[in-house]
């Protein structure tokens, strides 16, 4: 197995854009979140070849492997991306692609929902070094990719995550993505979540206790394993909208819910 580690040349933050500052969660040790450029492929290679070799041979599914080309291209076409740099090192990335008219492609494997491709941003390539992981990074940078699609006037947010993935779809659950529906990735045979959310999804109902209440009597809870009855409710429009990871269950809500509950709260409450 290949370890570029060593190739992954320290980055020079007076040199590059840094869009907020933190401190690790396990240590407190400090690290910076930056924006990605053309200039910064060479670690963005080094971190992905890393982070790949490393998955065992079952979970090659968990990412597509992206070469050198790849990253160059994304660059060259205006799509863009965030990074995280600790003690000089990128220890995480992920990309965010915007489709247009011209280039629709969304490089999900398998997602049907009829929305204007200029309307998209897909975050892709999301990525931890091993030795960082468990300070939820991840979540990190999908928040910072959210607000960069926002910053762009994309509606929607999409991504791909393989259901066994467990670290990678809860960490876009928390960020306040739904499962909207389960694809097969034609590419390497994945069975994926295509998660999505809007960028501007929030309602000041779902604060309220009594909105909450409504919305608790709604969901189905199904075991994480069980694939066949989750596929059954989304395509029967349900979301997968939480996780309990205590019993390994993950929460389903019927479609428009909000909408339901909203109407009822309305009347009664
Ligand atoms: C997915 C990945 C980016 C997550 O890295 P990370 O941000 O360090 O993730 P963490 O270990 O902090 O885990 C994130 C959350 O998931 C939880 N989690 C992780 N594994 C879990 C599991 N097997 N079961 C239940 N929860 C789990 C963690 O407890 C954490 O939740 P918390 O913040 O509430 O404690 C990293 O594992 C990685 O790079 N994997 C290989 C590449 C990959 O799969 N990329 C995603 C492509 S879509």
């Amino acid at each position: 197995m290949a370890d570029n580690l060593n190739e992954n040349r320290d980055i020079d933050l007076a040199q590059a854009t840094v869009i907020a500052t933190g401190t690790l969660r396990k240590n407190g040790e400090s690290y910076s979140v930056i924006r990605l450029e053309e200039k910064h492929i060479p670690q963005m290679a080094a971190l992905h070849d890393r982070v790949y070799n490393d998955l065992a041979p079952s979970d090659k599914t968990f990412m597509l492997h992206k070469d050198t080309a790849y990253f160059t291209r994304h660059f060259a076409q205006s799509h863009t991306g965030i990074g995280i740099v600790h003690n000089g090192k990128l220890v995480a990335h992920g990309l965010l692609h915007l489709p247009t008219k011209q280039y629709p492609n969304t490089e999900m494997g398998d997602f049907k929902k009829k929305i204007k491709p200029q309307d998209i941003a897909v975050m892709l390539n999301l990525q931890v070094h091993p030795d960082s992981r468990g300070h939820s990074l991840m979540s990190i940078v999908i928040s910072s990719l959210m607000n960069q699609a926002q910053k762009r006037g994309r509606k929607h947010l999409l991504s791909e995550v393989d259901v066994r993935n467990t670290a990678s779809w809860y960490s876009f659950m928390k960020e306040g993505l739904k499962i909207h529906s389960i694809g097969d990735d034609p590419r390497d045979g994945a069975v994926l979540y295509n998660m999505h959310a809007k960028t501007k999804p929030l309602m000041k109902h779902r604060l309220s206790k009594t909105f909450n209440a409504m919305a608790a009597k709604k969901n189905a809870d199904i075991p994480q394993n069980e694939i066949t009855r989750q596929r059954g409710l989304l395509k029967k429009g349900w979301h997968g909208v939480s996780y309990n990871t205590k019993q390994n269950t993950l929460g389903f809500r019927r479609p428009n819910l909000a909408r339901r509950v909203i109407n009822t709260f309305k009347r009664t409450g």
